[in-house]
Order: C-alpha cells, then structure tokens, then sequence
C-alpha cells in the first residue's frame, strides 16, 4: 500500500480585512515550522490575493503558498479584468491552487467546462491543482451524494490528462462547509474511498498517489479521527485556520 503524506491547507476565504493580521498568522505558522513542532507534515496557506505577496515572505518548503482560484481564460496575461493568473500565482511562489471550491461554484456558477480550463492553467504553471468536489445538504439526504462526487471529478478527468503529481481532491460536503457540522470520520471514509475507486478507472497510480483531502467544519476536536481514516490523506481547513493555535492542532493531530 502506498504511504501517502498528510496534507493541512488552510483556506483563509476574504479573511482577515488587514494586511499586519495576515502577516501575523502566518509568521506564527512559519515560526512553529521553524521550531518543528510540526513534522512529517506538508502544510499550506491560501491567503486571499491582496495579501498573498506579504503572506509569501513567510513561506517556505515546510509551509507553501496556495492560490484560492484562478483566471479560466488565460495562462498568463491579458484582459481579463478582476482575475489573476495561474502564471501570475506561480510568480508569487504558490505550489498549489484550489480549483471548483463550493463557493466559487455556488456564487459565481463555475461549470466543469471552466474547472476544467483552470486545471489546465495551474499544471501548465508548474503547480498542483486541488478540485474541490462534494454534494449539498439535499443531494446527501437523496443519498445521491456518490454519484454527484462522481460526476463532479469525471467531467474533469476525461477532459485533461494529469498525474498524482498535478492533482489533489478535497472532498467537502457543502453542508459541512463553515457550519460546525462535520461528516463523521466514517461518512467521509466512504466517499474517500469511492473517489479513489473511481480514480482508478483512469489511472492505477493516480488511484494510489492522489492527496485525498477532507474539508468541512475540521477542527482541533474531530480532527485526528479524521485523520487516522485510511483514504483520508489530510485537511482542507477553513475557520479554524484563522487561528494559529487551531490550525498547528489539527496539523499535530494526523
Ligand atoms: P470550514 O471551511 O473549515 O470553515 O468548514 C472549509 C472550506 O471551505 O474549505
């Protein structure tokens, strides 16, 4: 069986309002790397943009800068006011980019097409795509919550080729996502383990390699049950990753 790191990325959303906060939390995290009190870990920070370049001298191998999104129009450069470039994210320093979070697809109605066009965009610029897939509260209670996760990550892969070393999936129930409510380590294992079942109908190594993420509502409590799931390879952490405490916690807990 291939021994799989545990991944933690924190995903900061439009927090905080001042630039000096995002600093602080994330030279709190650089320092406790430094120290390390966290080990055999790979822990990534996803800043909003506006603070990305301040977010980024805290950085390093230990702790990676991730994109939260990226243009779907272009790689590099052009007129696509608002967006931001995987280039432009690459140039940063970010390693990793979250691609179809439930937000984007719910306030800004990204289809697959355009997931798909993003993906492109982030493996193209030398970093690692992280698809976020996962169902909403009514899809789960019509237990058709597998066939929606299904669906969400073929539409991709059978429009773009990619290895274990350009893609991560962060499974996230919407209804888990930011209301305290969290899929029990059990319900969780089992969608984990059906992704990569799935995965491998399209690649045997990109079924055993891929990072498997869980994100929703993980916190320092329920993280390390979590965890210790066996197709559950780490944390998509939104509210508590404010929190410095919080988030070398949940890191310390796998
Ligand atoms: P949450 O967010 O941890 O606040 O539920 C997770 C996410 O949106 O990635």
């Amino acid at each position: 069986m291939t021994q799989r790191n545990i991944w933690i990325m924190g995903n900061w959303k439009t927090n905080p309002v001042m630039t000096q906060d995002a600093s602080n939390l994330a030279q709190q995290l650089a320092g406790a790397v430094s120290k390390q009190t966290v080990q055999h870990k790979q822990m990534m920070i996803a800043p909003g943009v506006i603070h990305a370049s301040t977010v980024a001298t805290h950085c390093s191998e230990q702790l990676w800068l991730m994109g939260q999104d990226c243009c779907a129009y272009t790689q590099t450069q052009g007129a696509y006011t608002g967006d931001i470039s995987a280039a432009q994210l690459a140039e940063l320093g970010a390693k990793a980019v979250l691609v179809g979070h439930s937000e984007r697809r719910q306030y800004h109605q990204e289809s697959s097409e355009l997931l798909t066009q993003k993906i492109k965009h982030v493996t193209a610029s030398g970093m690692l795509a992280v698809l976020c897939v996962g169902e909403s509260l009514s899809e789960r209670e019509a237990k058709t919550h597998f066939d929606v996760v299904a669906q969400q990550i073929t539409s991709v892969l059978q429009s773009v080729t990619l290895t274990a070393a350009q893609i991560v999936i962060a499974y996230e129930p919407v209804w888990a996502i930011g209301t305290g409510r969290t899929a029990s380590p059990e319900q969780a294992q089992e969608v984990h383990a059906a992704i990569r079942v799935l995965l491998a109908k399209f690649d045997t190594e990109i079924a055993e390699k891929t990072q498997i993420l869980y994100g929703g509502s993980m916190n320092p409590k329920n993280a390390s049950a979590l965890l210790s799931m066996s197709d559950i390879d780490g944390g998509l952490i939104g509210g508590a990753s404010l929190k410095a405490d919080d988030f070398l916690t949940i890191c310390q807990a796998a």
